[in-house]
Formats: structure tokens, sequence, C-alpha cells
């Protein structure tokens, strides 16, 4: 099996650097217009420059490859638009995009200024939020959309100093679940990439033998089969190394408790069985989560729903 993007059209944000640059070259190389969107600041979001963005078009183009520079910055709406309209005047739609954009801004919560929450929110989450919307109708209107967005085991699993961020990228996989739903009938496929790879975001992080074998070309594989045709939708990929994993969110069968056990002192007697996770399933909805509890209680209490 060969994955391909003949004929299509991907928007790759943050594509001037690191796993990005890596994306967009990738996409390009399997036969994807690509567009190379970076606003080009520095590693907290200050400054811009569309140098990065111009600079993996061209090696794109010397590669053979067909691509556009574009420095709109993800987190104002009108930029993006503006991007996403200049993809489809010039190549006729946008069929992928890959949102991997992202700033960091690290401090510890008693020191972090709401301005730094505020700011890498806006990157990170209303950015993805901004990039999908800007291309979901035109998806749904051709039937057609796969949608990468790039979360972190920050959010996932949390990391000291990363309030800020770890909120950002767990509501990735919120953004995700609800749009892999909503895009369901209209074959549009939503999934997540959770990476860990040496770039400018990482190299004080880890000793030089390790980011050595971190090469941000490591996690493209997993962004390429998680924008192909045949892509799953929903999936949360973890991605490094050369190591490929999927995530998964899961809840434990639990215990329905009668009316004289709602008591926290019982909640505490039951908790192992509670937490117990040899029953645990990953839910495929909210409303599972619903039902389950529903039925769970009816059967305690030889209710028939
Ligand atoms: N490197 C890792 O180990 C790692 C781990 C988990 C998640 N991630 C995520 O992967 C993504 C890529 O990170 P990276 O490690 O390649 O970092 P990077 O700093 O090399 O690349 C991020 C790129 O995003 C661009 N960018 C920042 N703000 C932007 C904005 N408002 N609009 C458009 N572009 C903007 C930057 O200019 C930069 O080129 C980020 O979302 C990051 O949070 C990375």
């Amino acid at each position: 099996m060969t994955i391909r993007f003949d004929g299509r059209v991907a928007i790759v944000t943050g594509a001037g650097n690191g796993l990005g640059r890596a994306h967009a070259l990738g996409l390009a190389s399997r036969g994807a217009k690509v567009v190379v969107n970076d606003f080009g600041g520095a590693r907290d979001g200050s400054g811009g420059s569309i140098t990065p963005a111009q600079g993996v078009v061209e090696e794109i183009r010397k590669a053979g490859g067909v691509a556009m520079a574009d420095g709109a910055d993800v987190s104002d709406f009108e930029q993006v638009t503006a991007m996403v309209d200049r993809a489809t005047k010039e190549w006729g739609s946008v069929d992928l995009i890959c949102a991997n954009a992202g700033i960091l801004r690290d401090k510890s919560f008693a020191k972090m200024e709401l301005a730094d929450f505020a700011k890498v929110l806006d990157v990170h989450l209303t950015g993805t939020f901004y990039c999908c919307k800007a291309v979901w109708n035109g998806m749904r209107e051709r039937n057609y959309g796969r949608i990468v967005v790039t979360t972190s085991s920050s959010g996932l699993f949390g990391n000291f100093g990363q309030a800020n961020y770890g909120a950002a990228k767990a509501g990735m996989v919120g953004l995700m679940n609800v749009l892999a739903e909503e895009g369901r009938k209209n074959n549009i496929r939503v999934n997540t990439i959770s990476p860990t790879a040496a770039t400018r975001m990482t190299e004080e992080l880890l000793p030089p033998q390790a980011l050595a074998l971190m090469r941000p070309e490591a996690i493209t594989p997993a962004v390429l089969y998680l924008l192909g045709e045949d892509a799953p939708t929903r999936t949360i990929m973890g991605a490094g190394a050369g190591s490929f994993a999927v995530i998964k969110i899961m809840e434990t069968e639990g215990v329905n408790l009668p009316q004289s056990d709602w008591t926290p002192d019982a909640v505490a007697a039951h908790f192992a069985e509670i937490s117990d996770m040899s029953k645990a399933k990953a839910l495929e909805g909210a409303f599972q989560q619903t039902q389950k509890y529903v039925e769970q209680a009816a059967a305690r209490a030889g209710v028939k729903l």
C-alpha cells in the first residue's frame, strides 16, 4: 500500500520549523500541494517573519513539489480565512489540514501570568479551532476532509510548568472528539498526533544522545497516515524516535451504589473497585457514559428500560 496525496491540497500550520516542516515536506513528496504556513516568530510567539515558511517552500520546490508560503498568525481568524481563501482560489480546495503551529510560555502555576495562559490558549487551542472552522464548510460541501490536530503528552499526562500548554493541548482532544462525530457523515476524519521530537521546543529538555534519536521526520509517517484516504477517525496517535502508539481515554466499569450508599464514605470504601482498570473501556461518545450508568442502575434496581 502506498499512501499518496496527488490532487489534494494541504495546509500545514507552523511549517517553517521542526515538526511542521517535516510534515509539509512529507506531504509534498507524496503529491500534495502544500500551503506552508508559519508566522515565523520566536519560541514564545514574539516577533514574526515569512522567511522560515519561504525556506520550506523552496526546499519543496527544489525536490519537485508544489507549495506556497503563508505567514498567517493562526490565532487571527481573518488571517486564517484569508489563507484558506488563497489556497482555494489558487488550487481549488483545501482537503487536508495539519494544525501544528505552537508556542511555549512555561512557568510554574504560581508564577504564571494571565497573559501567558491566554496567549498559549490563543495560539494552540483557538488557533486550531480557527483552522478547522475555516476549512470545515468547504470540506462538508466536497464531502471530503482529513484533519490532524496536535496534542502533547503534557496535556494528556501532565508536565510541571505547563498549565497553559497542558490545558490547551488537552483541549485538542475535546475538539477532535466532537469534530470527528460531526464530520462523520461528510467523510471528514479528524485525528490527533501526540509527538515527541527534537526541535527548538525541546532542545533544552533532553541530553544530546536522546535528541539525536528523536528526529522530527519520525513523526511524519503517523501524521501522513492520519491524513490519508483510509485514515481512521478520532484516533490519538503517539509518535517519537520511531515508536508509534495509540492513546485512549478509558473509563473503568465502576460500581453502581444504592441511594443509601450515596455518601463519600461509601465511595471511599468502594474506591479500589471503582478504579479497577481490568474491565475499562474507551467509550465512543458522551451518551455511552449516561447509558452505561442508567443501565447499571436499572440492573441493580431490577427496572426494565
Ligand atoms: N517537539 C516536541 O517534542 C513536541 C511535543 C509535543 C507537542 N509538540 C507540538 O508540536 C507542534 C510543533 O512543535 P515543534 O516542536 O515543531 O516546535 P517549533 O517551535 O519548531 O515549531 C512551531 C512552529 O509554529 C510556528 N508558530 C508559532 N505560533 C504561530 C502562529 N500564531 N501562527 C502560525 N505559526 C506559528 C512557529 O513559528 C514555529 O515555526 C506544536 O504544536 C507543539 O506544541 C511538540
